[in-house]
């Protein structure tokens, strides 16, 4: 017999499914096997690795540089077209671009900053890496970007000066209104860090209805990515900051090796010879290196197709989910969605996550708020500061989403929810 799963049934049995159909999920009773078994387990997210990519890599371990040579400069060239910025600086990973950018905006200690409590923990850190305050504004429980509004509030409460910088993070691939955060930011003299390690590819539309896309460098000072290999773009390790901002550029690219300049128009002394260098501030060895960027070059050739699959699957997910009571979506259909994740919220997020790993689905809880972090309460902050992302918390689950994912597999993961729904709202 079959039904449609938004019919409550009373049954402990496990359905079962057998297809899609223009948005509706079938199930039947048990007792037949399925029709469709992956033959792999399914992650929330996954690096796809071609031939191309492969030598790619065998080239740049042939070239004469393993570091340091062409290949990042050709990287950092098509990253920041690709982006639309007109500078780029790849560094070694993600969390090394927040803390160069930190730096290079000279984030003092004590100096003020606020982030969102829905990321990872490196968007905060970065200000903890130069000795800042971290503050937060709570989340806008339908997009999980953090809360505009809520940052003004929190900015007019306090004399103008008091907070230095706002860090906001393309959440899930869903790109913030920067054109808003920008006004925000000139009134109270902020600069803007955008994470989008979430987001190459997204965009959001300004006032105007122009597509700004993320990391672009028209409204924020500085943008940050990651190439780890459950993000859009995967090189194992790797990062890039993108700015519009000459002297930040150069200062970067100091920043990015221990402080050390070769450049004739920085050089404070007069060279006593062709080695001649000189370290002028402190810095780091936060490089990429060429094999990573090669890996980087070859697969942003496929960026925009892989933003399409990824499009095309949160759509198909959005249609099935629209059919299933107890599964909510968070910002479903959104324009310039680059769809690093896809969350849903769901009573038992628990029950859930225990059962589909039964089915070798591993899905993954983005995020522990930042501020129920240990370390961020050690420094102050409490359960019940941030209601509406504690809220979103205890519900969320990513579910599977990356280029690779078939249909047939993302059916699967369907049915597995739908099926746990169903037997979980029996009544
Ligand atoms: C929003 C966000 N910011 C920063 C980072 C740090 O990037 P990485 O892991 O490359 O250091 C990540 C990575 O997971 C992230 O998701």
């Amino acid at each position: 017999m079959l039904m449609e799963v938004c019919c409550k049934k009373r049954t402990h049995q496990p359905l079962q499914y057998i297809g899609i159909s223009i948005g509706k999920v079938y199930l039947r009773e048990p007792m037949q096997k399925p029709t469709f078994y992956p033959t792999r387990p399914l992650p929330y997210g996954r690096q796809h690795i071609t031939d191309a990519d492969v030598a790619a890599v065998t080239a740049a371990l042939q070239s004469d540089y393993l570091t340091q040579g062409p290949t990042v400069d050709e990287f950092e060239k098509q990253f920041a077209a690709y982006v639309g910025a007109t500078y780029a600086v790849a560094v070694s990973n993600g969390t090394a671009a927040l803390h160069l950018c930190t730096l290079a905006l000279d984030v003092q200690p004590g100096q003020r900053v606020i982030t969102t409590p829905l990321t990872f923990a490196a968007s905060a850190n970065c200000v903890r890496y130069c000795g800042g305050e971290v503050h937060f504004a709570d989340i806008n429980p339908t997009t999980g970007l953090i809360d505009l509004l809520k940052v003004r509030q929190l900015l007019e409460a306090h004399p103008k000066g008091h907070f230095t910088g706002l860090i906001p993070v393309d959440f899930a691939g869903l790109a913030v209104d920067l054109e808003a955060a920008r006004q925000l930011a000139d009134e109270f003299g902020l600069w803007i860090i955008e994470d989008s390690c979430h987001a190459p590819g997204g965009f959001f539309l300004d006032s105007k209805g122009q597509e700004q896309r993320c990391g672009n460098g028209n409204f924020a000072d500085l943008a940050i990515f990651s190439f780890h290999p459950v993000k859009h773009i995967a090189t194992g390790e790797g990062g890039m900051i993108t700015t519009n901002d000459e002297q930040l550029f150069h200062h970067l690219l100091r920043l990015r090796t221990h402080g050390i300049t070769r450049d004739p128009a920085d050089l404070q002394r007069e060279p006593d010879g062709g080695w001649y260098m000189e370290m002028q501030e402190l810095g780091y060895n936060y490089r990429m290196p060429d094999l990573n960027c090669a890996l980087g070059l070859s697969q942003l050739t496929r960026a925009d197709a892989g933003l399409a699959r990824r499009r095309e699957l949160a759509a198909q997910y959005d249609a099935a989910f629209a059919q299933v009571p107890g599964v909510g979506v968070l910002a479903p259909g959104r324009p310039g969605h680059a769809y690093h994740l896809y969350v849903i919220e769901i009573a038992d997020r628990k029950g859930l996550y225990d059962f589909l790993k039964t089915r070798q689905i591993f899905t993954q809880v983005h995020y522990i708020p930042v501020h129920r972090m240990p370390y961020y309460e050690g420094l102050g902050w409490r359960a019940g500061d941030f209601p509406l992302v504690e809220k979103y918390y205890a519900h969320c689950l990513s579910i599977p989403l990356f280029p690779t994912l078939t249909d047939e597999e993302q059916d699967y993961v369907v049915a597995c929810i739908t099926e746990f729904v169903s037997a979980s709202h029996a009544i």
